[in-house]
């Protein structure tokens, strides 16, 4: 690929965090929750939502067109807020583009590995993160007598884009994808997909406490803010935050949802075009 290489912004410039709809604003939520001060620019791909059922090539054109949209609006740092770009491509974005970039799957894991008791990990997501088996790779590098049992759910990123989360259909889905995941006997479940923490409740009722369930967004969150810090790049402004949104197409629900994940009210929605 061909471009000119745009360079990250300063310290006080945004945090650039993009998925192919709202679920990365769950990683959004955890960046804003450890990192107040920071100013935000998220980028929901609601033209393309979902990816999880394309094709690696694509979803890796897709993620170096995000990637360039954020830089060329200058964020300093690139969180890739969702975990099929992560799964597909990550290692080819850290090596083309200069600007730190975090994806969601190393952090995940990690809490994962310091969750589980019995050493039996659930990882559900998108077909095209399960296909990728880097869920797999990245516990077994860091310890092979892990068992994980993965379960693809494309269900749930339209059920939670389509705001359908309290509908009672969800809890058949819900029970459709996850008996295989009960039964195995898990004791700590990954939500490797970033929409999933919005149907977490239904997913917690079907499977009981005795699970744990795993938000990728505290722990990449928790992660970006040591390499900000690292690398003297924590914003030295008192806060509070800006935030700025930009969806490439329309989405009725972004509003409502985004106040809902968020906890605060949604401005500055631009509808824009790669
Ligand atoms: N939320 C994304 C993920 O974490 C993408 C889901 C999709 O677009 O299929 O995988």
């Amino acid at each position: 690929m061909t471009q000119t290489q745009p360079q990250p912004g300063p310290i006080r410039s945004p945090i650039g965090v993009f998925d192919s709809g709202i679920g990365g604003l769950t990683v959004l939520r955890a960046l804003l929750d450890q990192l107040p001060c920071e100013n935000y620019l998220y980028l929901g791909d609601t033209a393309k939502v979902p990816y999880g059922n394309k094709s690696p090539s694509t979803i890796t054109r897709f993620a170096h067109e995000n990637t360039l949209f954020l830089l060329q609006r200058g964020v300093k740092a690139v969180v890739v807020a969702c975990n099929t770009v992560s799964a597909t491509c990550l290692d080819q974005l850290t090596l083309h583009f200069r600007a730190p970039i975090v994806g969601v799957i190393e952090p995940a894991v990690q809490e994962a590995l310091r969750k589980t008791r019995t050493g039996q990990i659930g990882v559900i997501g998108t077909a095209g993160t399960i296909a990728t088996r880097a869920y797999d790779r990245a516990v077994h590098r860091i310890d092979p007598g892990i068992r994980v049992v993965s379960v693809a759910c494309p269900l749930f990123v339209p059920i939670v884009e389509s705001d359908f989360v309290d509908h009672d259909a969800t809890a058949l889905v819900v029970r459709e994808y996850l008996e295989p995941v009960k039964n195995a006997g898990v004791d700590t479940l990954i939500l490797a997909c970033t929409h999933y923490p919005l149907i977490k409740r239904q997913i917690s009722a079907f499977l009981g406490p005795e699970v744990t369930l795993v938000d990728s967004g505290p722990a990449t969150a928790a992660a970006l803010s040591a390499i900000l810090r690292r690398d003297g790049a924590l914003s030295d402004g008192t806060g509070p935050s800006t935030l700025c949104y930009c969806l490439t197409d329309s989405h009725p629900q972004f509003r409502q949802i985004g106040e809902r994940v968020l906890g605060r009210q949604v401005h500055d929605v631009e509808v824009i075009t790669l």
